[in-house]
């Protein structure tokens, strides 16, 4: 397996910086609730939130949809709900890949049904040619090629998440 640089810790804590000032000025004025969608988007979460400049409270929601394979399986389960009362809040949902648009449209889905006011998604990096079905994230990192990435969260088969950077993983 070969493992190349995609975007270094430098590009990564500038684009986070500029994508936590955005949505401050967003979420402005209303009660906002930072979901992350564990467990890739736990590095990518704590960093954007530390560029948040609002009170934010924080909550963890976990789906499944990939195992430990390298392409999606197609079915959704929520795992673990979130703890808070949604509410009437604002909800920045909170991932770190967007691929087929199936685990974010669920999440979305379900927090809608929630009563959140207002309900956004970012994600740190975005493939637009792997979608299965339509989704549009509000604030993305980085769109990127269909190629299988790892590090900064993003792992194959559990491994790699804690590699401060993204990297391509190949043949
Ligand atoms: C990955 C990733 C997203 C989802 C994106 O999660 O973190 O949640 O897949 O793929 P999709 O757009 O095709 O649904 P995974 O299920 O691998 O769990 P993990 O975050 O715990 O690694």
């Amino acid at each position: 397996m070969a493992q190349t640089t995609l975007f270094s810790r430098e590009e990564i804590v500038k684009r986070v910086a500029e994508m936590g000032q955005q949505i401050s000025a967003d979420f402005a004025g209303r009660e906002m609730i930072a979901l992350c969608v564990l467990k890739g988007a736990v590095f990518f979460c704590t960093d954007l939130v530390r560029n948040i400049s609002l009170d934010v409270a924080l909550d963890f929601i976990q789906v499944s949809s990939y195992g430990n394979q390298k392409y999606s399986s197609g079915v959704v389960t929520i795992l673990k709900e979130p703890q808070l009362d949604m509410h009437g809040k604002a909800v920045l949902i909170i991932e770190d890949i967007i691929d087929s648009g199936l685990s974010m449209r669920e999440v979305f889905r379900y927090i809608e049904s929630r009563g959140a006011s207002m309900v956004r998604t970012a994600t740190f990096l975005d493939k637009p040619a792997a979608r299965k079905v339509p989704f549009s994230a509000d604030y993305v990192g980085f769109s990127i090629e269909p190629q299988f990435v790892i590090g900064y969260g993003l792992d194959y088969a559990e491994k790699y998440r804690n590699i401060p950077e993204v990297q391509v993983l190949s043949e």
